[in-house]
């Protein structure tokens, strides 16, 4: 299984922190944003990682990660998504890089307190399919919602203005390698971008979709009140462990 850090994006929401740099790299308590994502990947035994970056700062993540050393791995591999095709349009860049295999995709603002690793190696032993995860949140209008149904998600809305319940679709996604074909067929959405949310909705049509809800806390970190909440989370985290 392979692992993929998406980190482009403009980050407009945390403006005017973002006008001299990527928003992956802003501090979430006492480390910078992207280190989280990444010991999430080598935490849950993960050794192949490819980050996708984009926009004017790309060359910092090099200077910040280097060859993955100081994490544990042997190197890290990166690509450059030029535009901002959205989350879809950046994971198809990691398409020569995953080859022939499957692959556990994170997103490079979302925070976990969870390891797993078991889901991964259950994932791994399946033939076929997606899996996502899910966690409970008082604001699911900020994310992608999940209509769940007798064990099963029967559909996922991106943003809705009324929320079918309050399971938000986190930014951990792992995918078996149809995920490109799927993509190359989509089309843009309304904000004129390749939506996850949609790779999604095609894993749930074709009935190859699972999921598990997250037992540990989740956040993302794109949002000013977001990004503050992961900061306490972490520093809460730090402080139960002395
Ligand atoms: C993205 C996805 C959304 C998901 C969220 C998790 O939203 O589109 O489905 O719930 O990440 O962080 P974004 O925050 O990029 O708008």
């Amino acid at each position: 299984m392979k692992g993929v850090i998406l980190a482009g994006g403009l980050g407009t929401r945390l403006m005017p922190c973002t006008k001299v740099t990527n928003k992956h790299l802003l501090p979430v308590y006492d480390k910078p944003m992207i280190y989280y994502p990444l010991e999430t990947m080598v935490d849950a035994g993960l050794e192949d990682i490819m980050i996708v970056t984009g926009g004017n700062y790309a060359g910092d993540f090099l200077r910040l990660l280097g060859n993955g050393r100081e994490f544990g791995l042997k190197d890290i591999s990166y690509t450059y998504q030029e535009g901002e095709g959205g989350i879809a349009d950046a994971l198809k860049l990691a398409e020569n890089f995953v080859d022939e295999d499957k692959v556990f995709v994170m997103l490079g603002d979302n925070l976990i307190e969870d390891n797993i690793k078991k889901y991964i190696h259950e994932f791994e032993k399946k033939d076929s399919g997606a899996h996502i995860f899910l966690k409970e949140v008082n604001d699911p209008e900020r994310f992608g919602v999940a209509e769940v149904d007798g064990g099963k998600v029967i559909n996922i809305e991106e943003k809705p203005k009324k929320p079918k319940s309050n399971y938000a679709v986190t930014g951990l996604y792992m995918y078996d390698n149809d995920v490109f074909k799927i993509i190359k067929k989509l089309k843009p959405s309304g904000r004129g971008e390749y939506e996850i949310t949609d790779v999604n909705n095609e894993y749930i049509k074709r009935q190859k979709m699972t999921y598990t809800v997250l037992k540990g806390w989740w956040t993302d970190a794109g949002t000013f009140g977001s990004l503050f909440r992961a900061s306490n989370l972490i520093a809460d985290k730090l402080n139960k462990g002395q």
